[in-house]
């Protein structure tokens, strides 16, 4: 695996890797991977000739109260998987690497970035269109992984492709799970053992959603209600938001037809986590 730390490397390297028309899938990250991630290199793997994945913990999709500093960093570890999987090129910039002194352009999706997530983290989505629109000119992927965990990012990652006409197919890998429900996480590493079990509260309230909609509850309003009453039961867990949103515009929805996102965050500690299930 050739690992790149500048732009003009990686580059170079990813458009030699497409020569004679291959197929090139790239994997962004921040590292700290999980099986998560290496699902999508699989995925990546599968569907491609060629995988890049980059490593990147972009600062400027955190807030300034949020975990920037203390987020986990494992380089090694990550270079070692990234490796066994069969990753071709790995970039891993630096901060200024990607933001030399003066940067000041950014890319905003008006509307879907302000949503979910994006309304508790503001400038959060931002920080991820301007990195994502960023490696993809570096990169020059014809197709791009992302986790389903983050259904909010994909969607407004989908619609950023969309409206700058960027030649790059994305595509979104199903939530891995532990086996007990905890969709996996970075983040998942900073619980302590009362609060990993405090977090199963998540998918707890996401089954029981899902149940009453297998009943045949079409009311958004009454989908929800058991979700939310599941978070309130488990004192030490704070909602954020759950939501019953359509998975494209991340607007709520009324009635709920197949297809439609239920997506919760809630912080356990002081950690915020976030899951959801298309039902
Ligand atoms: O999902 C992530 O890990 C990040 O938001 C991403 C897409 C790598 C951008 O920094």
């Amino acid at each position: 695996m050739r690992i790149c730390y500048t732009i003009e490397e990686m580059r170079e390297e990813c458009r030699a890797a497409r020569s004679g028309g291959k197929r090139l899938g790239f994997v962004p990250t921040m590292g700290a991977l999980h099986e998560g991630h290496l699902s999508l290199v699989r995925a990546a793997g599968d569907g491609c000739d060629v995988v890049a994945a980059s490593i990147f913990v972009n600062p400027t999709q955190f807030g300034p109260n949020e975990d920037l500093a203390k987020y986990p960093r494992a380089f090694e570890r990550d270079q070692e998987l990234l490796e066994k999987e069969g990753v071709e090129l790995l970039f891993a910039p630096s901060v200024e690497e990607m933001y030399p002194a003066g940067s000041g352009t950014s890319v905003i999706v008006e509307g879907l970035g302000d949503r979910l997530d994006g309304r508790s983290r503001p400038g959060h989505f931002r920080g991820v269109t301007t990195v994502v629109a960023k490696l993809f000119h570096v990169v020059e992927p014809d197709v791009a992984f992302f986790g389903q965990k983050d259904a909010a990012q994909v969607a407004i990652i989908r619609r950023m492709v969309r409206d700058l006409n960027l030649p790059v197919e994305i595509v979104a890998c199903p939530i891995v799970r532990e086996a007990d429900g905890l969709a996996m996480s970075s983040r998942n590493a900073y619980l302590d053992s009362l609060q990993r079990r405090q977090a199963l509260v998540l998918h707890r309230a996401l089954m029981r959603v899902k149940e009453c909609w297998e009943g045949g509850e079409r009311d958004a309003a009454k989908l929800v209600a058991p979700g939310r009453e599941e978070i309130a039961g488990e004192k030490s867990v704070r909602l954020d938001y759950f939501e019953i949103v359509n998975p494209d515009s991340l607007c709520a929805v009324e009635n709920v037809a197949e297809g439609t996102l239920v997506a919760v965050a809630a912080v356990v500690g002081t950690t915020r986590l976030i899951d959801n299930i298309v039902l």
